[in-house]
């Protein structure tokens, strides 16, 4: 089914995330859409929302199977002023917001996993892919975008992801909206968003480290042809993943895919 775009429209007037809305049944990437609305000046809190992605984008250049009618592909202009360093932390925002808004279909078994991958029963059900444009050691303008498999079925995803994703159908057994989701996520991001400026990385850190079964356990880091293993000790203010490494040192790693290991 399509999304009501003017059901959508009505309900997110007047709110810091959503005020302006675009619409797309198709495109390349809501991404690449939001950093070019950006680069016109897109005000904070404009949302780009597509039916299907055509190109849609992962981290470490991968793609994000985006097929029409079952899931949620959204991409959220915000203007944050702060420094360029602090960046990551707004997507650790948005993983702190969508592992909440899960949690409400599925209580106490939604995860994160470092660097932002939200999981149900270890298998992924959304994705974030932050970008950002900086002008000196200021932000301009960050794009968050985000990946959620709504009413995705099993069989739907391509052979070599069925394994390791997951949607809320598979995990509820039941059909949800799209717009009251994205409603619950926009408002869910606002919250956490207002909490990060008004006060600060704290509590964002706190929250994203208590969804986070990683940290304590052995992991494996992998980044293309290299990997490391240690034990995850928790994540710096940049977002990095402070890892104690096999070696006895403790190093920050800023890119990467991570496993848990069996112990
Ligand atoms: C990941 O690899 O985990 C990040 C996936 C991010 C996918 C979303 S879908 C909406 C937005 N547009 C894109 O092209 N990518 C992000």
């Amino acid at each position: 089914m399509d999304w009501n775009e003017e059901l959508l429209k009505n309900r997110l007037a007047g709110k810091l995330i959503g005020h302006k809305l675009y619409y797309y049944p198709e495109i390349g990437s809501t991404n690449d859409e939001a950093y070019r609305l950006g680069l016109e000046g897109a005000p904070e809190g404009t949302v780009v929302i597509a039916d299907m992605q055509t190109k849609g984008k992962g981290r470490l250049q991968r793609v994000w199977h985006s097929p029409a009618g079952i899931n949620l592909y959204t991409s959220i202009i915000l203007r944050p002023q702060i420094k360029t360093a602090a960046a990551p932390q707004i997507s650790l925002v948005a993983g702190v917001a969508v592992t909440e808004l899960l949690g409400q279909f599925c209580p106490g078994r939604v995860e994160l996993k470092w660097p932002n991958d939200v999981l149900i029963n270890g298998k992924k059900i959304c994705g974030i892919l932050a970008q950002m444009k900086t002008e000196a050691d200021q932000i301009d303008f960050v794009v968050v975008g985000i990946g959620m498999n709504v009413n995705i079925r099993q069989d739907q995803f391509p052979a070599d992801i069925t394994d390791i994703a997951t949607s809320l159908w598979a995990e509820t057994g039941r059909e949800i909206s799209r717009e009251d989701l994205i409603i619950s996520l926009y408002e869910i991001f606002a919250k956490w968003y207002k909490k990060l400026l008004q006060d600060g990385f704290a509590s964002i850190k706190e929250r994203w480290l208590h969804y986070a079964a990683m940290i304590g356990r052995n992991v494996q880091i992998s980044y293309f042809n290299e990997t490391l293993t240690g034990k995850a000790l928790g994540i710096d203010d940049s977002g990095a993943l402070i890892l104690f490494d096999s070696h006895g040192k403790t190093i920050n790693i800023t890119a990467g895919d991570a496993t848990i290991l069996k112990e």
